[in-house]
């Protein structure tokens, strides 16, 4: 999708919004994905740049994950990751976001040879680069794949003992159905005890049980998608009065056919029953847009006014991993986006 330069778009630029569900691996870009190939003397199975495009058709979040994981095959280097990051925070930039909290897989990466160090060092650095050359401020997300055994996702957590303190949060992302959550108390617990809170995904393609599940047994402050949640009232009042956020993807939904179209999709019922909700891109290079597009997208198909995005750029703001001082400063700034309106 490409953002038409109308009022409202300009003023949701303006907006300072905060990312907290972003897979920086999905922000590599066709562009991009061929330079590192070459950099790296990686071999694609696309002859263009156009005839990667083409292949992002998915039928759902498994077919979308077989082309994720192959595109970050060309990831080899701490520069590789650095490169991908900036890239990515320079377009973040273009799009008004003020935070943005990076979920990686080293497990993904772990398998192909590619060492814990090289994602974290070229990560951390590109975090470092893009607060002072944007004055973005960002937290980092180290993701279990919960379709690989939770042994393993608890070997990998200790093997990264010398990066526990740069890491904001733990996650657990790759195919839901038949994946559930539980299976990765351990390693959420263990994170836990060492001060590292959890996130996980849940209800995107699997059951509104698994979040519940991701809630209690793995004892996450954010679910990541969480849209199916409107399938269980009961469930549905519990995560209102306890004000749990749901980072929502709302062009990754339709992408990856969780909704058959953005106006069909569950977001103005989510809002209506009082959840707290946040916009995000989850996978920007697959799904077709970045923070703006999904912004303008809800204002095209929802009719959305300022004051809804004010609301849900507050949420994200309260909900993000952050310094108290960060946050008031973004809280500040939203009070006088909110003052102009
Ligand atoms: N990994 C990257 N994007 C994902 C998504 N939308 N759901 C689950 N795992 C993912
Ligand atoms: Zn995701």
């Amino acid at each position: 999708m490409t953002t038409r330069d109308t009022e409202m778009t300009t003023w949701l630029r303006g907006l300072p919004k905060a990312e907290l569900h972003l897979h920086i691996e999905g922000t590599l870009e066709p562009e991009l994905m061929f330079a590192l190939a070459e950099r790296n003397g990686v071999t694609l199975p696309y002859d263009s740049v156009a005839a990667v495009r083409a292949a992002y058709d998915f039928d759902d979040l498994p077919s979308f994950l077989d082309l994720y994981y192959q595109g970050m095959g060309v990831l080899h280097t701490r520069e590789d990751f650095f490169d991908l990051a900036m890239a990515y925070f320079a377009r973040a930039q273009e799009d008004g976001v003020a935070h943005v909290e990076l979920s990686f897989d080293p497990q993904a990466h772990l398998v192909r040879g590619v060492p814990l160090e090289v994602p974290f060092e070229g990560l951390l650095a590109a975090c470092r680069e893009a607060e002072s050359r944007y004055d973005i401020s960002s937290a980092l997300i180290m993701s279990f794949l919960r379709d690989r055994d939770p042994a393993e996702a608890l070997e990998v957590f200790e093997q990264a003992a010398p990066w526990h303190a740069s890491i904001d949060a733990v996650g657990l992302d790759s195919a839901e159905r038949d994946h559930p959550p539980g299976r990765f108390a351990e390693v959420f617990e263990r994170a836990r005890a060492l001060g590292i809170p959890g996130v996980a995904h849940a209800g995107e393609e699997g059951p509104a049980a698994y979040i519940r599940e991701a809630w209690e047994a793995l004892e996450v402050c954010r679910i990541d998608h969480g849209v199916r949640c409107l399938e269980d009232p009961e469930l549905v009042a519990r995560l209102r009065d306890a004000r749990v956020p749901l980072t929502v993807c709302p062009l990754s939904n339709v992408k990856l056919k969780v909704t058959p179209t953005l106006t069909e999709h569950p977001l103005p019922a989510l809002r209506e029953a009082g959840l707290n909700v946040t916009l995000n891109s989850d996978d920007p290079a697959y799904f077709g847009g970045g923070m703006l597009d999904n912004h303008v997208a809800c204002h095209e198909a929802f009719g959305w006014t300022r004051d809804d995005f004010i609301a849900m750029t507050h949420n994200a703001v309260q909900a993000a991993f952050m310094d108290e001082g960060r946050r008031e400063a973004l809280l500040e700034r939203l009070r006088g986006v909110a003052s102009d309106v």
